[in-house]
């Protein structure tokens, strides 16, 4: 059967660019930004973008291109290719799919819940609610995590995960050019109007309390771009924030670009594309995911006020100070709808991108058809994704995101960067990165893709186990909370820990049966 291909090279800088736009840049850059000090967690960023996810966002398209070339799309196949001397390195690979998959589960819940709200900004549903208190109530009785006194139980909730759920299979179904490369394509452009739409209307907001003339907008985009306060950058806290976000939002180091990189031909550029890409997206975090929230929540809630909501969780700009303020407007509802249209959208381009790693792995490896693998994949993943669902309230959400992104995504990134650099060999990593390459990329990234970006990433990991990750790990607190964790969420924090190693232990054997398969296939 032929490999399937993009139909265009615009078509797959706009696929990897609308996996790298989603909630991460409209939801969780703000709330990273206003959780580290505004300006002074953007030096951090830029290095990390310019060090670290740059630098992977290349390796990861030309490992994938390279792998595709030998019929493989998904990590452990391309590993293998790279280093075929080594019997381990295939289960590293197994983080390409498992991670992905990890992510996906919380990730189209949440998704759903956007889809739910662009409905309510329309109909008024939240219209009501005038204050943060009540505007937080009606989120929680949405999720059925309390009161019932906006929805009874998660009814609605459900009904649209079902529907988000299926329009994901569906374009995964449709396949890399009809499904995502369509969906992309159409969706990016109208992602990046709406957003242009209410960074238009929050600028227009000027200083809505005549009473607190510098609770204004110009003084929230001072939030990000005034002069920081230099002492910061000597906290690793907000290094390793920064390095995450940068990885979270383009998409890296956790096998999605490589799967996308491998529909290529040898003949396709990777270096323009990957600029391309991450560039783009980078417009969307840094100047429109940065100019809507923060300068909107500044001039309603003050400096202070921004942190505090920040702290109070990751959802509250996004789905409790928003709507308000939007709510506050001339026509604000049609804005409340633009608002969570455009999370929709960016959400929908994101989350294929998180499945077709194990559609491509059952499709690749295994030979089933493009329907079976779906119909496998969505089974699976609709039983996992309850865990989050029924369980938000019991940190479920937060263990899955915490394992994920701060782990799987940053111990992968140094896999392949290591493979590319040292195994592969920089020589020949570096030549095979600029085959039918439109531009050169200047040759100090020999250097830091070699040396730096790898020592980056395991200052990053030796770091957060010293910070986080061992105190997590051994129960001593929880994922994202500085306290202990409570007896009454404890079953389901280990209870997800041993279906995530459960998952992994499946995906892994998984590998072996198709390893031994072809060695018996290639012995007889
Ligand atoms: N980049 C996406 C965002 O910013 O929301 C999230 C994401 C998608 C992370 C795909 C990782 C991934 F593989």
């Amino acid at each position: 059967m032929a490999r399937e291909r993009w139909g265009s090279r615009i078509g797959i800088v706009m696929a990897v660019a609308g996996s790298a736009i989603g909630l991460g840049n409209f939801l969780r850059f703000p709330v990273q930004a206003a959780q580290n000090g505004g300006g002074a967690f953007m030096i951090p960023y830029f290095v990390a973008l310019l060090l670290l996810g740059l630098p992977l966002m290349w390796v990861e398209w030309t490992v994938g291109r390279f792998g595709g070339g030998f019929g493989h799309s998904t990590a452990p196949g391309v590993f293998h290719t790279l280093w075929n001397k080594n019997r381990f390195i295939k289960y590293f690979g197994v983080i390409g799919i498992f991670g992905p998959i990890v992510i996906y589960i919380y990730y189209v819940y949440i998704e759903s819940w956007l889809l739910g709200y662009s409905l309510f900004a329309l109909s008024g549903a939240y219209a009501k609610c005038a204050d943060e208190r009540s505007m937080a109530a009606f989120l929680h009785s949405y999720q059925g995590v309390a009161n019932n006194e906006f929805f009874s139980g998660m009814g609605a909730a459900y009904w649209f995960f079902l529907l988000t759920f299926g329009m994901n299979a569906l374009v995964v179904y449709f396949g890399i050019q009809g499904g995502i490369e369509t969906v992309c394509k159409w969706g990016l452009p109208i992602l990046f109007l709406l957003a242009i739409a209410l960074a238009v209307r929050v600028f227009a907001l000027g200083a809505p309390d005549p009473a607190r003339p510098d609770w204004n907008v110009a003084n929230g985009l001072g939030f990000l771009w005034n002069p920081p306060d230099w002492r910061a950058l000597t906290d690793a806290k907000v290094w390793l924030a920064a390095a995450g976000q940068i990885f979270f939002t383009l998409s890296v180091g956790i096998g999605v670009i490589l799967t996308y990189a491998s529909y290529l031909t040898k003949k396709d550029d990777v270096a323009l594309s990957g600029l391309s890409a991450a560039m783009t997206n980078e417009v969307a975090e840094v100047i429109l995911g940065g100019s809507i929230v923060i300068p909107a929540a500044l001039a309603f809630l003050g400096p202070d006020g921004i942190a505090k909501v920040a702290t109070g969780g990751s959802f509250n700009l996004g789905f409790v100070t928003m709507p308000l303020v939007l709510q506050k407007t001339a026509m604000g509802n049609i804005f409340g709808f633009c608002w969570f249209a455009l999370l929709f959208i960016a959400g929908i381009t994101s989350s294929v991108s998180l499945a077709q790693p194990a559609v491509a792995f059952l499709e690749d490896e295994f030979g089933f058809t493009k329907k079976k693998a779906v119909l496998i994949f969505a089974l699976g993943t609709f039983v996992l994704c309850h865990g989050p669902i029924l369980f938000l309230e019991h940190g479920v959400l937060d263990e899955l995101d915490f394992w994920a992104v701060n782990f799987c995504l940053v111990f992968f990134a140094l896999v392949e960067a290591l493979l590319f650099a040292w195994v592969f060999g920089i020589e020949g990593a570096w030549t095979e990165l600029h085959v039918g390459s439109d531009i050169s990329i200047p040759r100090f990234y020999r250097f830091i893709i070699k040396y730096i970006t790898p020592a980056f990433l395991v200052a990053i990991l030796g770091y957060w186990l010293y910070q986080d990750g061992i105190d997590v790990l051994l129960l001593k607190r929880g994922a994202y909370s500085a306290g202990p964790i409570a007896p009454a969420d404890l079953p389901y924090v280990i209870g997800t820990r041993i279906l995530l190693l459960a998952l992994f232990a499946f995906l892994a054997v998984c590998v072996w049966i198709v390893w031994r398969r072809r060695a018996k296939e290639t012995a007889a």
